[in-house]
């Protein structure tokens, strides 16, 4: 049987395991992947943990980690358009992507250039989306300044990269270790910690116009004193603190048109989604415990290798 990691309960890495599932069945629009690489987003440890992102169904168990992938369609579930059996495609999974095979929603998926590896495209549907959809949201022009929090993370290197993109003047902070790595994004670095946010202001003497916080808590709190305006204040991750301060959640688009602009960002060689770990299957409880330590550095990725065609 195919392999997939899973948790079969709520709580900490004790509930996680390989184990052997049956291979999925494509029910109506939908894909079935022969999955090729996988992202590796807090989210995942977080619905581990017993958390349930707003909107979505609760968890049933036991539950296959993971959310966005890159692979081959195998096989096609009924109503599916503009889609073949072999076509290399990427998306958000339902019902998990840390795995050998798994479902993607037709309509909400693309199809991957041959440019693109599968480790990139694995990291757009969730790190790379959001990091876009939240400079879209704030709807800078050119010359603005844009404080992330968070700027070394996989969703940080690819909102920082998008919008020095658009002209926009990014300040990112990260740990001092991430200097030289935020500075190459083409952002001001600045060190987190007590006294961040006069370090800020030194950098943007004339203030910063909106802030996209990936961190949350007291971070979140500090940077929000820095932007008047408060619709210029959103965060990726702690939507109750946000509302608390006035500003938003990042509001996610999650269409196949957002997919294929990030896919071109890729191939035209504006965003690097830095994929700065990969892992085999077996291995997904490392590549989890890489992200849940809270420090990545860009993105982390499982990485299968390929298999046969099913008959
Ligand atoms: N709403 C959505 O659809 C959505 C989608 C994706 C992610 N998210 C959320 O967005 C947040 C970020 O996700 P991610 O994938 O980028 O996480 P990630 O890859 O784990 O990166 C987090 C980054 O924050 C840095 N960091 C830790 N403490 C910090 C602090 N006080 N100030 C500044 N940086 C700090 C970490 O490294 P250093 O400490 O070494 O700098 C790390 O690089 C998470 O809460 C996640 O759940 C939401």
């Amino acid at each position: 049987m195919p392999k997939a990691y899973i948790y079969s309960g709520f709580g900490g890495p004790e509930v996680e395991s390989l184990a052997d599932l049956p291979r999925p069945v494509p029910g109506p629009g939908e894909l079935l992947v022969a999955v090729r690489a996988a992202g590796v987003n807090p989210v995942d440890w977080k619905r581990r943990a017993g958390f349930r992102p707003l909107g979505a169904p609760p968890t049933e168990l036991p539950a296959v980690f993971g959310g966005e992938i890159a692979g081959v369609v195998e096989r096609l579930g009924p109503d599916v358009a503009g889609f073949a059996v072999g076509d290399a495609v990427f998306g958000n999974t339902v019902g998990g992507g840390y795995a050998e095979y798994a479902l993607l929603p037709a309509q909400l998926t693309a199809h991957k250039p041959a440019s693109l590896s599968w480790a990139d495209a694995a990291t757009l549907p969730i790190a790379a989306a959001t990091a876009y959809d939240g400079v879209l949201q704030l709807d800078l022009p050119p010359g603005a300044t844009l404080l992330v929090t968070g700027a070394g993370g996989g969703v940080g290197v690819a909102a920082v990269q998008i919008a020095v993109s658009r002209g926009i003047h990014v300040v990112g902070t990260a740990s001092a270790a991430k200097e030289a790595f935020v500075t190459s994004l083409g952002a001001r670095h600045v060190a987190y910690g007590p006294g961040a946010v006069d370090r800020i202001r030194a950098v943007a003497p004339q203030g910063v116009d909106a802030v996209y916080d990936l961190v949350g808590g007291v971070a979140l709190k500090e940077a929000a004193e820095l932007v008047a305006d408060r619709t210029k204040l959103i965060s990726g991750g702690d939507r109750g603190t946000v509302a608390e301060l006035g500003g938003f959640p990042v509001a996610r688009q999650r269409t196949a048109a957002v997919l294929d602009a990030l896919a071109e960002l890729v191939t035209d060689g504006v965003l690097n989604p830095f994929v700065t770990a990969t892992f085999p299957l077996e291995r997904a409880g490392a590549a989890l415990r890489a992200v849940e330590e809270g420090h990545a550095r860009g993105k982390v990725v499982i990485e299968i290798p390929p298999r046969p065609a099913l008959s």
